[in-house]
């Protein structure tokens, strides 16, 4: 098949310019418009970036109208159904399933890694008990880029990789201090003889004055989940890890970045406002008056958990969550739950309603996973913590295959420039008003 091309044409004085095209395997081809400002002498504008690729990328694909997203090529419910979170991990570093040697080789590798340096747990000291873990997070993880002297030359393979083994094996050691501190209880250490996520129960429940067992139900739970928050392409949190990391600073620091970008509502930070939504609705009656706000602009309200930039379709996330959640509460006996009843009627009657209908809105990711994360006992201010876990090798991925290229430049967006005319400095004796 022939490839389409596009020019761009100057109406005023009929100069015609050729737009080269970027193919990729699936989706659609981007017009490349880096050299329009050297031929024409114009910008690009695109705020919000809706149709703006930054970068060419292997590692995750969507497809947003059909509702499809794929790691590595492989569609992420069959993943959710077979796979477990370490396996996704392996595949969504290095491109490929790995074999059974391999995955025990990496399994192993972040399981040695999981404990973090002692001073660096005196970093959470210095908050205050009521922090939020998402400011603790972004804190303490950046904190890292002060330790690791020895893997610190990005342009090496080998300091890329355990980086990134450090970043997945120790975030959840972070994030079940953060949840620790707020209670004043003990930080727990890591067992290595357990999985990921049993690892990770085990941080955040456990007290050292009486033993701990990890329901298995519940690591499984949490182990799908993550594999869905794994990786999402170019979102706000992985753009910024990206953008701070074209820089060449300090990996660490760029991942810090990225979590603080994953904390705004708009983002991760829709777990938790999906919640705290749920609760000010209250009640089934309730939904009725609540949608109303929802469609009424000067409102301000949004159904958080709806929506997607990308998804004008079911979000596929969505609907394995909604699938796990009926699982977990059955299995905790919490089958009548009451915001999961809410939960389904807001969604029965947006998914009906015109509003969202024509504006495509489905429930995203983050609809359901609240409800899974409050049934196993984790509070609501650790649910994007929990995404921030999971994504956290989504954001190493990335920064890697863009470390690695060596076509990589500094990330530096223009502007429209909308400010004063140039104007001379009036002394201030003259300055009027
Ligand atoms: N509730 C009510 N109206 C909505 C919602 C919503 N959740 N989402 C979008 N709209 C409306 C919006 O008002 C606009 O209407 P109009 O065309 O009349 O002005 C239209 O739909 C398009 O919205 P937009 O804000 O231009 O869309 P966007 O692509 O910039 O924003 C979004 C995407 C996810 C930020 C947005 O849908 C939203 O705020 N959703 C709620 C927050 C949420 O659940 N975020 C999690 C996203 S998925 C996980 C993740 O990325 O981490």
């Amino acid at each position: 098949m022939t490839q389409p091309t596009y020019s761009l044409v100057n109406n005023a004085t009929g100069e015609k310019t050729d737009l080269p095209v970027v193919s990729g395997t699936l989706g659609p081809v981007g017009l490349d418009v880096g050299k329009v400002y050297d031929k024409l002498d114009t910008f690009t504008y695109d705020p919000g970036f809706s149709s703006t690729c930054s970068c060419k990328s292997a590692i995750t694909y969507i497809d947003g109208d059909a509702g499809i997203l794929l790691y590595r090529g492989y569609p992420v419910d069959q993943l959710a159904r077979h796979s477990t979170f370490i396996e996704v991990c392996y595949l969504v570093l290095y491109g490929e399933l790995p074999t059974k040697v391999q995955l025990e080789k990496f399994d192993s590798d972040i399981r040695k890694h999981t404990m973090i340096n002692e001073s660096l747990k005196g970093f959470f000291q210095g908050f205050n008990y009521d922090a939020h873990p998402m400011a603790m997070l972004t804190g303490v993880v950046g904190s890292m880029s002060a330790f690791y002297h020895d893997t610190t030359n990005n342009k090496d393979p080998r300091h890329r990789d355990i980086f990134a083994h450090r970043m997945i094996a120790k975030i959840p050691t972070i994030a079940a201090a953060a949840y620790k501190k707020y209670f004043g209880q003990p930080f727990m250490y890591p067992q290595n003889h357990l999985d990921y996520c049993s690892n990770l129960l085990h941080m955040m429940f456990s007290v050292p004055a009486e033993p701990y067992h990890v329901d298995p139900i519940a690591a499984k739970a949490l182990d799908v989940l993550f594999i869905l928050h794994a990786d999402h392409e170019q979102n706000a949190s992985t753009s910024t890890v990206r953008l701070a990391g074209s820089t060449g600073c300090n990996p660490y620091a760029a991942i810090a970045a990225g979590i603080a970008a994953l904390w705004g509502p708009a983002h991760g930070g829709a777990n938790e406002a999906v919640l705290r939504m749920l609760d000010q609705i209250g009640d089934v009656k309730n939904v009725p008056n609540f949608m109303a706000k929802v469609k009424d602009k000067n409102s301000g309200v949004r159904l958080m958990g709806f929506g997607h930039r990308v998804y004008k379709n079911f979000d596929p996330r969505a609907t394995i969550i909604r699938e796990q959640c009926h699982k977990v509460l059955k299995h905790l006996g919490k089958d009548n739950d009451p915001q999961m009843e809410l939960a389904l009627k807001l969604e029965e009657i947006a998914l009906s309603d015109d509003y969202f209908k024509e504006r495509k809105l489905y429930p995203n990711v983050d609809f359901y996973s609240g409800i899974i994360y409050k049934a196993l006992g984790i509070p609501v201010n650790m649910f994007t913590p929990m995404f921030a876990i999971a994504r956290t090798v989504g954001w190493c991925a990335h920064w890697i295959e863009m470390t690695a290229d060596p076509q990589n430049r500094i990330g530096r967006p223009r502007q429209v420039y909308v400010g004063a005319p140039q104007r001379n400095y009036a002394d201030i004796a003259k300055r009027k008003g």
